[in-house]
This record gives structure tokens, sequence and C-alpha cells, in this order.
């Protein structure tokens, strides 16, 4: 493991590395800077400005999350926390559904829009209808110069940096942590969890460290290159998940998609006796999580029916003892997490899979940086940018201006203004020399126009 004197791992050597695994590396540190800006003395979070003020939040009885792609996996991970947390009844939906059945979004709603670039055509009309129903708008985005910030009432940033490889990885785990901040926030305004809260707030702070130690675990990468080679002659793969665990597999078979090309599903895995099992045999392995003794004995049946159907079985689990070893012994490789506390597993389990992710397709002779699965904004989900610009714009001019939430208390490693094109971050020129502006064919530069990345400056 090589590391930069900054603290980010694999640094690229000359710009040798691609920018998707040195995006996967930067993990920690996007999630450090993300994490800072919300966290103030004694476990308070700094959450209270509009539409996330305790006036605001006492009148929410629902929350409505919607984003596309890797944001709507990130969204999904919010469900279960607010739910949990908040017990504020929550409905995600893709940004692409919004509009097309009758929906409950009003004036009690919280309305969450996830998205990366702030740009994605469909994410801005779903915000906007939700806008127009009443509902209080916020949107969750890294790009803090664009136009779902200038669309939502409030805005919580993530600062994942400057995001080159069109592959999403460290904005998701950063949309993710602000999801969960989000569900405390939400629960703290009902007067839910003061016994639990300092515990919680504790647990979600060391994320970043719980994602470096996984990076950086000894036996962790090479398996996954194991895994690689081994998956390298298939066309097909499963990821079984359940609960709090499902939006990564789902997330690790669109990464597997995308950046791999190998058509992978990502399934509830007590769903997968209802049906799909029919695929499973020698030709599709099935990757699997499995962590807790609970999940152990909920699999073990299923691993029995992949087993007679000789499916080479990969499991995700973390190091440790486990009352029942059966599961483990009936896979053919296990790739190893550290052991983290339960609520912080989603995001560190997807990490094997993003990795999973840039190994196959390196090992396929693949560009991993430029995929070409994921459409531009102005031709993504609404036909087209005159489509998006007669929905979206006037409704965007209408809306006040927007409130940046907690822009990073004095002192803090963070300290990013609102709408500006390069905060005290912004490294200047990229990678890539571009001058500061996104590559023409980085993920930036196709996601941002001609504007590069605004908002989102990269680390020091
Ligand atoms: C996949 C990926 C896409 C984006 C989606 C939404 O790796 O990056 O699925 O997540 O196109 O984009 P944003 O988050 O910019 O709205």
């Amino acid at each position: 493991m090589v590391m930069d004197g900054l603290g980010n791992m694999n640094p690229p050597k000359n710009g040798d590395r691609p920018y998707f695994i040195k995006e996967i590396n930067e993990q920690p540190n996007a999630l450090a800077y993300t994490l800072a800006q919300f966290m103030g003395q004694n476990f308070q979070l700094k959450m209270n400005r509009p539409p996330l003020d305790d006036q605001t939040l006492k009148s929410i009885q629902k929350t409505y999350i919607t984003a596309c792609g890797t944001s709507y996996h990130a969204a999904m991970t919010a469900r279960y926390l607010i739910e949990e947390f908040a017990q504020i009844p929550t409905v995600v939906e893709p940004a692409s559904e919004c509009g097309r059945h009758h929906s409950l979004v009003d004036e009690t709603t919280l309305a969450v829009a996830v998205s990366q670039s702030g740009r994605s055509p469909d994410t801005l009309a779903a915000l906007d209808l939700a806008r127009r129903r009443g509902a209080h708008t916020l949107a969750v985005v890294n790009e803090a110069d664009s136009p779902l910030t200038e669309a939502a009432m409030g805005t919580l940033l993530t600062l994942a940096g400057k995001v080159h490889s069109k592959a999403s990885t460290k904005a998701f785990t950063s949309q993710s942590l602000v999801l969960a901040l989000l569900g405390l926030r939400l629960a703290q305004s009902r007067n839910l969890l003061r016994k639990e809260w300092r515990q919680e707030i504790e647990s979600f702070s060391r994320v970043p460290e719980m994602i470096r130690e996984a990076l950086m675990k000894k036996d962790l990468e090479p398996k996954v290159i194991e895994v690689a080679k081994f998956l390298n002659p298939y066309f097909q793969t499963f990821i079984l998940a359940r609960g709090h665990l499902l939006p990564m597999a789902l997330e690790g078979a669109l990464k597997l998609k995308e950046v791999a090309k190998i058509h992978a599903e990502g399934y509830p895995a007590g769903e997968f006796g209802h049906g799909p099992l029919a695929m499973a045999g020698p030709d599709t392995p099935i990757i699997m999580f499995s962590f807790s003794d609970e999940e152990e004995a909920n699999s073990l049946s299923l691993a029995f029916e992949l087993k007679a159907r000789n499916a080479p079985l990969i499991l995700i689990t973390e190091d440790g003892p486990k009352k029942d070893q059966a599961l483990a012994s009936m896979a053919d490789t296990c790739l190893p997490l550290p052991q983290v506390p339960s609520r912080l597993r989603p995001m560190v389990a997807v990490i094997p899979l993003q990795l999973l992710a840039f190994h196959l397709g390196q090992a396929r002779g693949l560009d991993v940086d430029h995929p070409g699965g994921t459409l531009q904004p102005e031709i993504r989900g609404l036909g087209s940018e005159d489509t998006a610009k007669s929905q979206i714009g006037p409704q965007i001019k209408s809306q006040p201006a927007p409130q940046i939430l907690a822009p990073g208390a004095p002192g803090s490693p963070v300290s990013v203004q609102a709408g500006s094109q390069s905060g005290p971050l912004d490294s200047g020129p990229d990678q890539a020399g571009n001058g500061g502006q996104a590559g023409g064919q980085g993920k930036a530069g196709a996601r941002s126009g001609k504007k590069g990345n605004g908002g989102a400056p990269d680390h020091p």
C-alpha cells in the first residue's frame, strides 16, 4: 500500500493510475471532509438551517428521497436510517419515475434530491415537482455551484472533491454518510435517540477511519484480484444481500456492469429462491454478503441450494469468530473486511465491490475511467436539453437564494463558500493538466458542461 504525504492511499504516480482507483482510495479523506463540516462541539450536529430548522422539521410528516443511478442507491440507504432513527415514513424513488404516478408528496414532505453533479435532468425535474407540490426541498450535492443547489431551499454538501472518473465511488459513500446524519438530525428534531445520541454520532464519525482500515487491510485487495481473475471468463453474476446491505449489492452490481462489463444483478437474498435460483449454476458465480450470525443462519439453506447447483460462491464477510462457520466453509472464497459496527457495515461493505469492478475492468483491458455507460446530463432521462430546460428552467429561476448548511466552521479543515468556483481546497490544475477545468472526457467535464467542477474542489 503506497501512501502520499497527505494520507491518500495509492496516489497516482505520474498520472498512470486510473482516476477510478484513485477515487476509491480517496474515500477516507472525502468522508472526513464531508463529516467535519457537520460535526460541532459536544456531539452537536450542525444541520439546522432551513429546511432543517426545528420549526420546519416539526411540520414534516414524511420524507421523499429521489436520485439517479449510484446516487439513487445512496438514497436507498437513507430510508432505513430515517425510518429507524426518526420514525418518519420515507419513500425512495428513482428520479426518472417521479411524476409518473399519483404521489403523496405535499407540504408536509421533506423532499431530498441526491446528486453528485447537481445536474441530472431527472433529479432536477423531480425536485421541481416536489417544490410545486409544496414540499420543503433539500439537495445533497457535491457541486456547490449547480442547478440543483440553486433549485433547492437548502443544501447539504458532500465534500468529495473533484470527480474525474465517470463511475461514482467517493461521492456515493459521502452521500450515504450525509444522509445518515440527516436521519440523526430528523430524530433530534423529534426528541428521539436522546440516550443513544452520543453513541450513534461517535459511531458515524468513525466511518472515514473504518473505510481506511478496509482499504488498507492486507489481505483484501490480493483476494479481490484473485476473484477478478476468477470472474473474468464469466458473463454474469448475482450479488445477494439483506436489509441495510441491499443498496450496496445494487450499487456493486451497477459498478460491475458499468466498469467491468459483466452482467451483474443485485438481489435481496431472501427473494432469490423465488425464481432467480433457476439461473444459479456452474456458469453463474454468486457473491453474497454475510456478516452477522443471524445473516449466516438465514443464508445457509440458500447456500446449500447454490452448492447443489455447483454455483461458485464468493462470500463478503468480516474477520472474527462466528458461531457458525458452515457458510464460510461452503464458500469458494471469502473477501474479508475488518469488523465494524453494524450501522457502518453498508458503507464499508461496498469497498470490495468497487475494488472488484476496478480489477475486473483492468483484467478485461477496459478503460475504467470512461466506461461509456452514463449519459451526459443533457441527454439523460428527459430526452433532450430543451425538454429539460422547458420543464425545469423557469421554476429554478423563481426559487429563493440557496442556503448552504454548515459551510465549514472556522478552524475546521473545511471551509467552502457556497457557489464559489474555487474554494480554498481547490488544487488548481488537475491531474490531467486541465488548468483547473475538468477534462472534456472526465466525469466532471461530462456532467458539468463547460463549467468545470465549480463547487467540488479537490482535497489538498
Ligand atoms: C454510476 C454513476 C451514475 C450517476 C448518475 C447520477 O457510477 O455515476 O449512475 O450516479 O448518473 O448522477 P448524479 O449523481 O451526478 O446526479
